[in-house]
């Protein structure tokens, strides 16, 4: 495959599968909401949250389905989601984004183990040299689950967002083709 193929496959890992979203996706997309504490690592502003209503999920699941390289996390059901944005197909190079939405599966091994698989994916079939993403520098957890898929730090915007009124940094990482080691992705359940 290269990159201009259309609809990405469904990717297997263990315990969890990457796959296209579907209609019955709204529905538990409702359920899970939006949690503080996910949606401030997404740089929101808690003091304009609002609730999470039906237009919300049914624009997410639009704007999913109409993206060429983004899965649902499924794992009994959807509890998350992972793109790979702005496809590059001359310089070979996509940005990444990746949202655990249920927080009782934070820090639980599942959101390493799936960049890991998109990461195989991206540098495989699709052939990239380059994958790169943006940060919050508060979000410390992130941060180090990018570098145990072999993410480097390139480098650092200061003060990029503006949150509940306190400035933050941003995080520039990146990784290329020859750095990623095609080690299987971890179990899950630790
Ligand atoms: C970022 C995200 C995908 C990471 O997935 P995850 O399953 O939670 O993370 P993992 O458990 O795979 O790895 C996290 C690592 O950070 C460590 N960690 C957890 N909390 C931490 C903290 N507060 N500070 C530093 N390290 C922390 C864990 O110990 C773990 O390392 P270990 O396995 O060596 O012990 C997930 O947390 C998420 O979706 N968060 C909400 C949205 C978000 O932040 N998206 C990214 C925006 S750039």
């Amino acid at each position: 495959m290269n990159p201009s193929s259309t609809a990405p496959p469904d990717l297997h890992g263990h315990g969890f599968l990457l796959r296209r979203p579907r209609d019955s996706d709204v529905e538990t997309r409702l359920a899970l909401g939006r949690d503080p504490e996910i949606y401030r690592m997404f740089g929101g502003d808690a003091s304009l949250a609002r609730p999470y209503g039906q237009a919300d999920a049914e624009a997410w699941l639009q704007h999913t389905i109409e993206h060429p390289a983004a899965w649902i996390i499924d794992r009994d059901g959807l509890v998350g989601e992972v793109r790979l944005d702005n496809i590059n197909k001359h310089d070979r190079r996509a940005s990444y984004a990746i949202g655990i939405l249920d927080p009782e599966l934070l820090g639980k091994g599942l959101g390493t183990a799936v960049t890991k698989l998109v990461l195989a994916h991206a540098f495989g079939e699709l052939a990239l040299h380059r994958i790169s993403l943006r940060v919050l520098a508060f979000n410390e957890r992130a941060i180090a689950s990018y570098l145990k898929c072999g993410f480097s730090v390139e480098g650092r915007e200061r003060e990029a967002a503006l949150i509940d009124g306190a400035w933050h940094d941003d995080i520039m990482m990146g990784i290329l083709a020859h750095e990623f080691s095609a080690a299987p992705e971890e179990p899950q359940g630790k």
